[in-house]
């Protein structure tokens, strides 16, 4: 049985591991510069969600932020590895969009080569509103999507 908590800053050396571990199982472009400390940072300092399994072990968390009044943006999204494409980033963007308000929007940006992030977003409806050249350390453009509940 899943259940679904805000992260707290005791969560971070899981999180930590999850990142770790990814680093050689996954073949997209992430984007950005994540780190252990920006993790660290990013959960003690702004919000994020987990989705953790029935022994309690974190599966899926999402970093975002609340930007007054109306918006909150997503820094991050990550799944275990030996979790992906088992539908729990589904299940976490659900209930994450789920507790909007009516007049709440999400945005994010996502490297222009993360093809199973951008599958994911496009399939809840978010909408592509902008792209940045060359964004990315690689050279990799960022692609700006929105998401907005009453669209
Ligand atoms: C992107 C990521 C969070 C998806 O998590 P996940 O738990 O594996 O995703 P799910 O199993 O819930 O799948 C949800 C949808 O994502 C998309 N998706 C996930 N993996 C995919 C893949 N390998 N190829 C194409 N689409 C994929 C699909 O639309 C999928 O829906 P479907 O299975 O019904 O086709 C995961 O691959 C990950 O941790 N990536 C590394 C971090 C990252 O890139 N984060 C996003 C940028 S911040």
């Amino acid at each position: 049985m899943l259940s679904f908590r805000e992260l707290a800053v005791t969560d971070i050396a899981e999180c930590q591991g999850i990142w770790a571990e990814l680093g050689s199982h996954y073949d997209h472009p992430i984007g950005g510069s994540w780190n252990n400390e920006k993790l660290a940072d990013e959960i003690r300092d702004h919000q994020g969600v987990g989705i953790f399994s029935g022994e309690g072990q974190l599966e899926a968390f999402c970093l975002y932020r609340l930007l007054p009044p109306d918006r909150r943006e997503i820094m991050l999204l990550v799944t275990r590895p030996r979790a992906h494409r088992t539908g729990a980033m589904r299940a976490l963007m659900r209930s994450f969009i789920d507790e909007l308000r009516p007049d709440e929007s999400v945005w994010l940006e996502v490297h222009a080569g993360n093809v199973p992030a951008i599958s994911l977003y496009e399939s809840f409806g978010f909408q592509l509103c902008g792209e940045r050249p060359d964004y990315y350390a690689d050279g990799g453009k960022a692609l700006l999507y929105e998401y907005k509940p009453l669209q």
